[in-house]
């Protein structure tokens, strides 16, 4: 690792006031959940997205999707938060208010370390919801549904999905507004672990150097984002946070 851009970054980190953390896949490598674009591990180097993470895909065969969601979440339940989660979690706790963490990350590991407000640009892995919008009154609660694969409700036939935002979907509501005012807001901003391929989520690096903060990267591969970078920390995350924000 690139012994200035780490003493860059720590000093920028201490004199920070506002803090925006934005987390990608690489963030959870570490605790075994594989990354999407990573060359031979990276789940859109074996897997379709198009059938397994868009909404015409699950219609068109809704038990290969589900089955392929439930072993998926069957991972995150296993993994634990590794040292950049709990890093993060640490250096936000010391600094109440002062840092917001936004994740594309599905799975809970930043909120398992501690960071239970981060923002979840791209949903939930382990929630369920319906398909289809349920037209009941009151709405019917996807954890009641039949036990298959997928869940149907047994009132209307309305299939169970995981709560996750397949491409083409819109994000969560509110969730893109309250990230982006932290780009807007921090002085600095530490991005971990993501290619910064999937829109509108990697505008958000983009808001911040333009507002005028401070931007470090770190990864141990190149980035679509790096030519937004001050500092690029080439490493991994487990490794290169404590290092980074134990100090700062
Ligand atoms: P990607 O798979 O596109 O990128 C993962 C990044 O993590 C790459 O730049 C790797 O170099 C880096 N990386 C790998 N191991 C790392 C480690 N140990 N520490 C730090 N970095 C490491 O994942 P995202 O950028 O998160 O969408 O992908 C964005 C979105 O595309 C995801 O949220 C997902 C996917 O389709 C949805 O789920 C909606």
């Amino acid at each position: 690792m690139d012994d200035a851009a780490l003493a860059a970054a720590r000093q920028r980190l201490q004199g920070a006031g506002a803090v925006c953390v934005f987390t990608g896949a690489g963030m959870s490598a570490e605790s075994g959940i594989p990354t999407f674009r990573d060359a031979l591990t990276g789940l859109w180097s074996r897997f379709d997205p198009a059938a397994l993470a868009s909404e015409e895909g699950f219609r068109a065969d809704p038990q290969l999707v589900w089955d392929w969601y439930a072993e998926r979440r069957a991972g995150v339940r296993r993994a634990q938060p590794n040292a950049g989660h709990l890093a993060i979690a640490a250096f936000a706790r010391a600094r109440p208010g002062r840092v917001t963490v936004v994740t594309q990350n599905v799975d809970d590991l930043h909120q398992r370390a501690g960071c239970t407000d981060a923002i979840r640009l791209h949903g939930d892995i382990l929630q369920d919801r319906w398909l289809d919008a349920c037209a009941q009154r009151p709405a019917c609660d996807p954890a009641q549904a039949d036990a298959g694969r997928p869940p149907r409700c047994g009132r209307c036939g309305n299939r169970v999905r995981p709560g996750v935002v397949w491409f083409g979907e819109l994000l969560p509501p509110g969730a893109m507004e309250a990230a982006e005012a932290a780009a807007r807001q921090c002085e600095l901003m530490l991005v971990v672990g993501t290619s910064g391929a999937v829109w509108p989520a990697a505008g958000l690096v983009h808001t911040a150097r333009r507002a005028g903060a401070f931007v470090a990267i770190v990864n141990p591969h190149p980035s679509e984002i790096d030519d937004q970078a001050h500092a690029v920390l080439r490493g991994p995350a487990a490794r290169v946070l404590p290092e980074l924000l134990h100090h700062s």
